[in-house]
């Protein structure tokens, strides 16, 4: 089992703003509901809140130091190596091999020593944003993979899909 990322981040390293996706882009939704599917999902309390319900067809857990934190059908750690434990028990009862980290920039940067992929959506844009995460370092990253998203009339901005693979 592998911890991976998938992560939307534009040219300026804007992942987020006033708690919402900065940028409407079905296309990158439908991608990441592919990458995601059938597998752990671990998430931010702040990025569960803003989706507002579990997400389907995946375990999802959800990271908070609120001891009394729950919710129906979510999984809740109180550390994101916890999450990750958890995610690794849950991925070998479902047969798959990897644990997928959401976000957001907290749990990003938290994880990010964990993770040995990252299935990267460099959005073609500098939004505005407040959530904001460092350019993945080229001396530590291999990028295995890189395609053009397939635009739609719905995205706000061009794209590219991008697999990078920690250097061993
Ligand atoms: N572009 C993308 O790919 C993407 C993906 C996901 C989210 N986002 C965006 O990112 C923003 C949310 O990110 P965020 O950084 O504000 O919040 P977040 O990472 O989603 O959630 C932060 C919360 O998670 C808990 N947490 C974080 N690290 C923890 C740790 N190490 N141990 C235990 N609990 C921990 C804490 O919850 P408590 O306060 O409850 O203790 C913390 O307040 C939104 O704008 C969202 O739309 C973007």
């Amino acid at each position: 089992m592998i911890v991976v990322f998938v992560v939307a981040m534009a040219e300026n390293g804007v992942i987020g703003r006033n708690g919402q996706l900065p940028w409407r882009m079905p296309t990158d939704l439908k991608q990441f509901r592919k990458l995601t599917l059938g597998k752990p999902v671990i998430m931010g309390r702040k990025t569960y809140q803003s989706i507002g319900k579990p997400l389907d067809g995946r375990d999802n857990i959800v990271v908070t130091r609120q001891k009394d934190f729950a919710a129906p059908g979510v999984h809740v750690a109180d550390t994101v190596a916890g999450a990750v434990a958890l995610g690794g028990e849950l991925a070998a009862r479902r047969g798959v091999d990897e644990v997928a980290v959401i976000g957001g920039g907290d749990v990003f940067r938290a994880a990010l020593p964990l993770t040995r992929r990252v299935y990267l959506t460099l959005v073609r844009g500098r939004p505005d944003g407040d959530i904001v995460l460092d350019a993945f370092d080229p001396k530590v990253w291999r990028e295995a993979a890189r395609e053009p998203m397939q635009q739609s009339a719905g995205d706000q901005f061009p794209a590219e899909f991008i697999v990078l693979d920690r250097q061993s």
